[in-house]
């Protein structure tokens, strides 16, 4: 079996993307406004597991605002996702693997001097570029450590939000080798004003992002991203915390594990988030010309290191791990642009995607974009038709020796995969939780804005097949394959990787090991370096902020050199090879 391979950086036609991108400066800011550029809201959630969501066939905690976007949309059921925040999230901004910029490894610290490097253009870049308004709401966790890096200077208008990981809920610090500092910042400031009232993070993000498309002009396409903390743990003594404990108890008192209990307390809040966010969209006349989409950065990290008691079950390993709970992402998406809604997808998409299929949407041509590793996915979403894309990196995590790939319906991963390599957290299921409420999804705030617009095709029992069919039914894995070495896994059989088929296919075994060389050959090599004490807060009023002076003369000269040899040496290639 030939395994597609897809080479992304061979020569002549990077230079030729260079070529174009440098040709079209000129027509950017004339590009056209048309009214038909569809509003983009796009919400993440951090650390979200598999089994957190209802619609994924558990009771245990009720999400009714996601599953009625979920259920009126597309379950998207092979997305793809980087297994920790940074790479997911320089993956969702550049549309290109992680490994092309030397982001693929252990998340940002607060207070390292990293971030996607600067000659990249991220997607609010790009949408700002056709004419979008682009917000950027909660956390950003791809580099502030100089201005240059921060939100505001790539890309979007404006930005109210923290730069790091994660913040407490209520005070919104964060803390590296003993110091503690805020971050909450609005555009390129710090912001004092949230301290005062300490508000929960996930309702003072709500009402931020409610806010944005309230005082949205509606003639003008908007881009919102709303990235959530929740459900991250946080570094206050309880890691998991909740808006009001007496409700959290009312409401979930039958979850026996207390710290299960929080989290399921931490989702309401999401999901109540979701449902203002699409009522808001549905009562500023936006919704009908919108898309809305809904997705995990990575899986859920039920225990160790910053846990946070989500679940990933059935799915094996946890967020970290190249197993599918830390890289299947749970992801939905809602449009009544979508011809055929209301459907699971098996389709295979991965977090790159996003870039080039918005860009198309907001009217682009992909071609502009250069050399990107994602593909365009609209038809595949808006029509069933075939996925763009039959194979994806998972990672190449150089520093720790850990490599990933997926092709058709196999996966390979490769080196050190013992660590969280076993099944984690709740079942999500028992007698005694209330009984799945259908009437609570179609009447909670997403699915009346949803029915409101005439685009609902929703009854009981659809809700109740596709449910059924977003279920992952695994086999008995209380006797699974140790990993520690490679593994090749058969996700259609056996979507929860209990069994190594290496023997059983091994030409695919063999491709899939080239695929991987060839991605290791074009790594660049991770930046990961150490905190820098000159970033503490205490230098700060008390705040995480830039603090590495932009040299902004010498990236500028250097990119513009790049560009020159570029155009030179496609010249040269004209001259020599036609
Ligand atoms: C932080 O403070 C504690 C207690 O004072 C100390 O034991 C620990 O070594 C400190 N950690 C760092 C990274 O400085
Ligand atoms: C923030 O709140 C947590 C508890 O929620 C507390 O442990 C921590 O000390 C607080 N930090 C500051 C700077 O107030
Ligand atoms: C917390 O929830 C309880 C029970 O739902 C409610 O009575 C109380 O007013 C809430 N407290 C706050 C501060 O909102
Ligand atoms: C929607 O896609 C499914 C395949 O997933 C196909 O069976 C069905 O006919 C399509 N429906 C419409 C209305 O195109
Ligand atoms: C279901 O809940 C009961 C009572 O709350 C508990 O004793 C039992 O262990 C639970 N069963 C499972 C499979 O979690
Ligand atoms: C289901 O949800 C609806 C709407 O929130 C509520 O009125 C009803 O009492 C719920 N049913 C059950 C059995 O809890
Ligand atoms: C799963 O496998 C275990 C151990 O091999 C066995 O004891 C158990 O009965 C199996 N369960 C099912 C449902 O097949
Ligand atoms: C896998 O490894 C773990 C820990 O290293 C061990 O406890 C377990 O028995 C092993 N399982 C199998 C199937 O070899």
């Amino acid at each position: 079996m030939r395994i597609p391979v897809k080479h992304p950086w061979t020569l002549p036609k990077r230079l030729l993307g260079t070529f174009v991108i440098l040709a079209s400066i000129g027509r950017i800011q004339s590009e056209q406004k048309s009214s038909k550029q569809p509003n983009i809201v796009v919400i993440v959630a951090d650390d979200l597991g598999w089994n957190d969501v209802s619609f994924h066939g558990a009771d245990q905690i009720p999400t009714p605002n996601i599953d009625a976007l979920a259920y009126n949309g597309v379950i998207l059921n092979r997305h793809y996702v980087l297994p920790t925040c940074t790479p997911s999230r320089t993956a969702f901004f550049t549309g290109r693997y992680p490994i092309r910029t030397g982001m693929q490894g252990k998340p940002l610290s607060v207070g390292e001097p990293r971030g996607i490097p600067l000659n990249v253009r991220l997607l609010p870049e790009h949408l700002r570029n056709l004419g979008y308004r682009t917000r950027l709401v909660g956390k950003w966790h791809v580099g502030y450590y100089t201005n240059e890096h921060t939100p505001t200077r790539r890309g979007f208008e404006s930005f109210y939000g923290h730069y790091s990981g994660y913040i407490s809920y209520f005070n919104y610090t964060i803390s590296k080798n003993n110091h503690t500092g805020f971050d909450l910042h609005q555009d390129t400031a710090s912001t004092l004003e949230m301290r005062r009232n300490s508000n929960y993070a996930t309702d003072v993000f709500t009402e931020e992002a409610v806010k944005v498309i309230e005082n949205h002009d509606a003639t003008e396409p908007l881009y919102l991203h709303l990235a959530h903390p929740a459900p991250h743990s946080s570094e206050a003594k309880e890691v998991v915390e909740v808006r009001n404990m007496s409700e959290v108890n009312s409401r979930f008192g039958y979850i026996e594990n207390i710290n299960r209990r929080k989290f399921a307390g931490m989702m309401m809040a999401l999901d109540q988030s979701v449902g203002r966010i699409v009522k808001a969209l549905g009562d500023a006349n936006m919704l009908d010309n919108s898309i809305i989409v809904f997705m995990a950065d990575n899986g859920a990290q039920t225990e160790g290191f910053l846990e946070n008691y989500g679940s990933n079950y059935p799915l094996r390993g946890l967020k970290f791990t190249h197993y599918d709970g830390g890289v299947r992402g749970v992801a939905c998406i809602y449009s009544p642009l979508i011809k055929n809604n209301s459907r699971v997808s098996e389709q295979l998409l991965h977090v790159t995607d996003w870039l080039p299929t918005f860009y198309s949407l907001a009217g682009g041509d992909v071609n502009d974009l250069g050399d990107i590793d994602g593909l365009d996915q609209w038809s595949a979403i808006s029509l069933a038709e075939n996925s763009a894309r039959e194979s994806l990196l998972i990672n190449i995590d150089d520093a720790v020796n850990l490599r990933g790939v997926v092709s058709g319906k196999f996966k390979l991963i490769e080196g050190a995969a013992d660590l969280y390599g076993n099944y984690y957290g709740d079942t999500g299921n028992n007698n005694s939780y209330p009984e799945y409420n259908i009437t609570e999804i179609l009447e909670s705030d997403a699915g009346l804005a949803i029915t409101s617009i005439g685009n609902s095709l929703l009854t009981e029992t659809k809700i109740l097949n596709l449910r059924s069919a977003s279920i992952v039914r695994c086999n008995n894995f209380t006797d699974f394959a140790n990993c520690s070495d490679t593994c090749l896994f058969n996700l259609q059989n056996d979507p929860c990787e209990t069994t190594d088929v290496s023997a059983d296919y091994p030409e695919i075994f063999i491709s899939l090991s080239k695929m991987i060389e060839i991605f290791e050959s074009e790594l660049v090599p991770q930046t990961n370096t150490d905190v820098d004490p000159a970033s503490y807060p205490e230098k700060f009023n008390g705040f995480w902020m830039p603090w590495v002076a932009s040299d902004s003369s010498t990236i500028i000269a250097t990119s513009s050199l790049i560009g020159l040899i570029n155009i030179l040496l496609h010249i040269f290639s004209l001259i020599f090879f036609s």
